[in-house]
Order: C-alpha cells, then sequence, then structure tokens
C-alpha cells in the first residue's frame, strides 16, 4: 500500500513509530510537524535520523508544493497519528495551513482514507465538536484509548493495541491484539 503517515505535536511520538515499524513493506510518505519533532525530545523512542529511516521519502511540513499535496498524488490512505487538537482544529474546519493539513484535504476531496488518532486530555468542547467535524467530513477517528481485556502487561502493549486498530483501518492483517472470540 502506499500511505501518508503525519506525525502532529500531541502525545504518542511512540504510537507514530511503532505504525511504521509495522507498516515496513509499504511504501511510507512522511511529514512530521515542528512541534511534533519538539515531542520527539520528551518521549525518546528514537533520533529524527531513526524516525526519517522508517519511511520511503520524508516532506517538510512547511512546504506545500510537494507530492502529497496534490490530489493527483495516487495514495491508498492517510494517517495523523498522533494528532493534535491543533491540527483536528484546521482539519474540521477544512483549514490547509500546512502539507499536513493539505495533504488531509486533499485525500479527503478524493474520498480517500483519512485516519485520526486525536490525542488530548480531558477534552474542551471545540475538540469534541472538531472530532464530530472531521468524522462527518469523512475522517475515521481513532483515539489511543486503553483497554484491559486484552491483559496489557506493558506500555508496548497498549501502543500495540492502539497501532492493531489503526492496522485494521487499513485493511491490513495484525497480530497485536487476540481478537474477541468466545
Ligand atoms: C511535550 C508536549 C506534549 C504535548 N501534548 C499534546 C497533546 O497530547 N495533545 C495536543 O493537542 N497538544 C499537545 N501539545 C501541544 C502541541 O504540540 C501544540 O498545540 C502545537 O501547536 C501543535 O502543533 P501541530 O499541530 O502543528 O503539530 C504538547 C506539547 C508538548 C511540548
Amino acid at each position: 500500500m502506499k500511505i501518508v503517515v503525519a506525525v502532529t505535536g500531541a502525545s504518542g511520538f511512540p504510537i507514530a513509530v511503532r505504525l511504521l515499524k509495522e507498516l515496513k513493506g509499504n511504501e511510507i510518505h512522511l511529514v512530521v510537524s515542528d512541534h511534533a519533532w519538539d515531542v520527539l525530545k520528551y518521549e525518546e523512542c528514537g533520533s529524527r535520523e531513526d524516525v526519517t529511516a522508517l519511511a520511503t521519502r520524508v516532506y517538510d511540513p512547511n512546504e506545500i508544493h510537494t507530492s502529497i499535496c496534490s490530489g493527483s498524488f495516487p495514495v491508498d490512505a492517510m494517517v495523523v497519528v498522533p494528532c493534535s487538537m491543533n491540527t483536528l482544529g484546521h482539519i474540521a474546519n477544512g483549514i490547509e495551513h500546512n502539507a499536513i493539513t493539505r495533504a488531509v484535504g486533499v485525500n479527503l476531496k478524493q474520498e480517500r482514507k483519512v485516519i485520526l488518532v486525536p490525542r488530548d486530555t480531558p477534552l474542551s468542547l471545540p475538540a469534541l465538536r472538531n472530532m464530530v467535524k472531521a468524522k462527518e467530513a469523512g475522517c475515521s477517528i481513532v483515539p489511543p484509548m486503553l483497554c484491559y481485556y486484552t491483559k496489557p502487561k506493558t506500555i508496548d502493549d497498549l501502543t500495540g493495541y492502539t497501532v492493531g486498530k489503526i492496522l485494521e483501518m487499513l485493511g491490513i492483517g495484525h497480530e497485536l491484539y487476540e481478537r474477541w472470540d468466545k
């Protein structure tokens, strides 16, 4: 598959790194916001070089004259993981202020799958409303939620649960958690 992965400045860079590792073998077009790179310094899940090495091609978030910002560049899906409330607000209101929100905009207009992994807590009323608006615009909303019945033992298990949910939305098989089959 050919997938655009965008990382924004919410907590959860390790989710993006795990997703990129699970997507190995696919064609990955990666764009990381400036604020996301700041968050990486706190979340310590590898260096900038480690992250970019997981992608086929890396884009400048401030450069909108690139392929991912055009609807004529065919991709199968786009994932914004994690999705900050700032980026969510732009997406929900159709504001294309950088390469990430422009890429979301073109993929929505082309009626392609766009998955958002919004992360903040607690959630403000504007954030909740923006999730509804983004859903109405055609995005899938997959927040990183804790799950206990899968009996997670490590943070990596919890991360894997969210990544498994994203892979399921992409139609990609995985063994990151056991399926409910009673
Ligand atoms: C360590 C750290 C953690 C943050 N966590 C969140 C978060 O979980 N959710 C969120 O919406 N913003 C969070 N922020 C704030 C965003 O980074 C900030 O709103 C930024 O403007 C987002 O820009 P972007 O959408 O271009 O990435 C965090 C900032 C820092 C420094």
